[in-house]
């Protein structure tokens, strides 16, 4: 079996990692095809040096687009690279427009396609990942669904039940296995001279917040509401997309905001685990701490991660400062007890047993 793992942003560098380590424990023949989505050191290469992956063998170094733009570079790309390496199965891992255009390509090459986070559904068609995540499932032969609400949605769609297995996520192995050496390793604390529980911790990337100036004022005037109430830091490794509309619309950083440059995984796990509570429009973020065990508030109106709701880590607040607010005294006056809905920390190595057994 020779697997090609096809990868290009931040969130799937990491949650890909647990499958990548365990193709060479496995000795399972397999490559990286980088497209070149994210390219900047800090969402791209740091993740490579901090999780001691092995590099690329291909990257197609596409770079910033338009949706279209993006997609239609990384499809000649990849296209080109599996009819030359005729891999048996191709990974792609979440919702990004790499996965989109990974799982394309294959599919019309018959190549077999493993979908790794299958079956996430916001059922909100105006966010890009949405239509990434569902497309990409139709075309999959493997997919593997972290919860069984995510394999629910997938039959709700009509795909046959011998193409699920519910895997859980590999977010839990990279937290698991990288947590420990986050303690050891990080000084993030140190660094920006915080104490554990006596700040804030804040993401915000996504499309639908950032591209939009009042969502991103709502934001960013829900924050100055959250510092002057508990009057602790808000720590904000900003994402480059953030950074740049924040100064194409001329919005001010209120005081109390620190914005900092994104963060290595080892060094934003050890924020992440010691913050009072986390703020964020990340699906990964919402995951990670719901499985750390520290309370998180969505900006968002939706998520395709219900489990956090149910289980009580998480609040949605969507771009509103009161409702931001609102969240923040919700969720700081919850007991942190809740059980991590997303599997045991096993989930690479159930994936490629799986696949080891189709061969
Ligand atoms: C992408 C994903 C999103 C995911 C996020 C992870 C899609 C549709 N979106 O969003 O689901 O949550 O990655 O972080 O695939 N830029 C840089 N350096 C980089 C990459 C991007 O400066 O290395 C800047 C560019 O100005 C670029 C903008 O960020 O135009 C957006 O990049 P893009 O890859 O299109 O989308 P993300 O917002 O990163
Ligand atoms: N992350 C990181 N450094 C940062 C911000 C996030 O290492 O400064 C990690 C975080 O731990 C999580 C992943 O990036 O595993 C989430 O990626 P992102 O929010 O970019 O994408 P999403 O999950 O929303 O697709």
């Amino acid at each position: 079996m020779k697997i090609s793992t096809i990868l290009g942003t931040r969130p799937e560098i990491i949650k890909m990692s647990p499958v990548i380590r365990e193709c060479e424990k496995q000795n399972v023949e397999y490559f990286i095809l980088h497209t070149g989505q994210h390219y900047s050191y800090t969402l791209d290469k740091i993740f490579f040096n901090d999780l001691e992956l092995p590099a690329a063998r291909y990257n197609l170094d596409v770079g910033s687009g338009t949706h279209a733009e993006e997609t239609g570079k990384m499809l000649m790309g990849i296209e080109k690279i599996l009819r030359e390496e005729k891999p048996d199965i191709v990974l792609v891992e979440g919702d990004t427009n790499t996965v989109l255009a990974g799982a394309l390509a294959a599919a019309k090459l018959h190549i077999k396609v493993g979908h790794v986070e299958a079956g996430l559904r916001s059922h909100d068609r105006t966010m890009p990942e949405e239509i990434n995540r569902v497309l990409a499932d139709h075309v999959s032969d493997f997919l593997f669904a972290p919860t069984a609400k995510a394999k629910e949605n997938l039959l709700n769609e009509g795909i046959s039940e011998n193409k699920i297995s519910v895997t859980g996520n590999t977010i839990v192995d990279a937290v698991y296995q990288n947590l420990e050496i986050a303690r050891r390793k990080a000084d993030a604390l140190t660094k920006l001279n915080l104490s554990t529980k006596e700040y804030f911790l804040v993401t915000a990337h996504r499309q639908e917040n950032v591209d939009a100036k009042d969502r991103l004022k709502g934001i960013l005037d829900g924050l100055i509401l959250v510092y002057h109430t508990f009057n602790i830091p808000i720590i904000y490794p900003i994402h480059p997309r953030t950074k740049k509309r924040i100064n194409e619309f001329g919005l001010e950083v209120p005081k109390g905001v620190e914005l900092i440059e994104p963060l290595g995984f080892f060094e934003f796990l050890q924020l992440e685990a010691n913050a009072k509570l986390v703020l964020t429009d990340s699906g990964g973020v919402q995951e990670e701490t719901c499985i750390l065990n520290v309370p998180c508030v969505t900006l968002r109106d939706n998520t395709e991660r219900p489990e956090t709701l149910e289980v009580g880590s998480n609040v949605l607040a969507g771009a509103n400062q009161d409702k931001i607010l609102e969240g923040v005294t919700l969720m700081l006056s919850k007991k942190r007890n809740w059980k991590n809905p997303f599997g045991d920390g096993k989930s690479g190595s159930r994936i490629i047993k799986i696949l080891e057994g189709e061969r």
